[in-house]
């Protein structure tokens, strides 16, 4: 198994998530083709192309450019500049300001961010702990050295969200264009985030255009709406050019 995990994770884009995201992905293929790992050459690299495609929806399309570039720009302390390198916090540079309204007027002494990408650089804040979660190392070294420099207290974990048993209790969680990316069971992934997960408010969000930047045919997310109904929790809703966003209080 250890021997196609690294092969399979031998691709820029790849080599920087955990192990055992690799290792799920290979095993739940496996298990559902009931087939084991191919000792026949040619087959054993269309199941490593297989999984990569699989990983690649996860992990390997939001970086814009290089990690060295990446790692240039924060030498030169430009945090802000490094918004434009991941596909998400580039769509979102305009409506920041009003995410930043949003979760000013929740005041949280305290932030968990699942699958956290850069965003981590536009709203973490002095005086709120920062608990920030993904399964791309590269992007939480970035966040981990924005910490660092503007002394905001914060951790970072390389984990698979949908892995791990208990998150830190919060004021405030945020679910940034997550759920939809999860893999098929997302609405019990989402109920399980929202009834665990401690924390008293919620920003949840999806995305209302494609990664190509054409505009969604269905922006609202009736799935989630049902859910949040079934959990009898009220919501308020902001729809931005780019995005839609869910926030409740629980
Ligand atoms: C579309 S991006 C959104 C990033 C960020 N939330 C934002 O909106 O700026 C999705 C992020 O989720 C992360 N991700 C995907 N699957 C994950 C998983 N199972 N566990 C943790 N993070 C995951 C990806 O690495 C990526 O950074």
């Amino acid at each position: 198994m250890d021997s196609i995990v690294g092969e399979i994770k031998n691709k820029k884009e790849l080599s920087d998530i955990p192990d055992d995201l690799v290792i799920s992905a290979l095993s739940e293929y496996l298990r559902k083709h009931k087939i084991s790992v191919p000792q026949n050459k040619k087959a054993r690299k269309a199941l490593i192309k297989i999984i990569r495609a699989e990983l690649r929806r996860y992990a390997g399309q939001y970086s814009l450019s290089s990690q060295s570039k990446k790692e240039k720009i924060i030498k030169s302390g430009n945090f802000e500049e490094l918004l434009k390198h991941h596909s998400s916090t580039k769509e979102r540079l305009n409506d920041y300001n009003l995410l930043n309204e949003t979760i000013s007027s929740i005041n949280p002494k305290s932030i968990l961010d699942l699958g956290c990408g850069l965003n981590p650089l536009a709203v973490a804040r002095k005086g709120a702990i920062y608990h920030a979660y993904d399964i791309k190392k590269d992007d939480l070294d970035i966040v981990s050295a924005f910490f660092k420099a503007n002394n905001i207290s914060g951790d970072i974990h390389n984990l698979d969200i949908r892995e791990v048993k208990k998150f830190p209790e919060v004021d405030l969680c945020l679910i940034l264009k997550v759920l939809d990316i999860l893999g098929n069971n997302k609405t019990e992934l989402a109920r399980k985030f929202l009834t665990e997960v401690k924390a008293k408010n919620f920003i949840i969000s999806f995305a209302t255009r494609t990664l190509s930047g054409k505009p969604m045919n269905r922006p609202y997310r009736r799935w989630f709406e049902n859910l949040l109904n079934n959990l009898s929790l009220k919501y308020e809703m902001i729809r931005t050019s780019q995005e839609i966003f869910y926030i409740l209080k629980k």
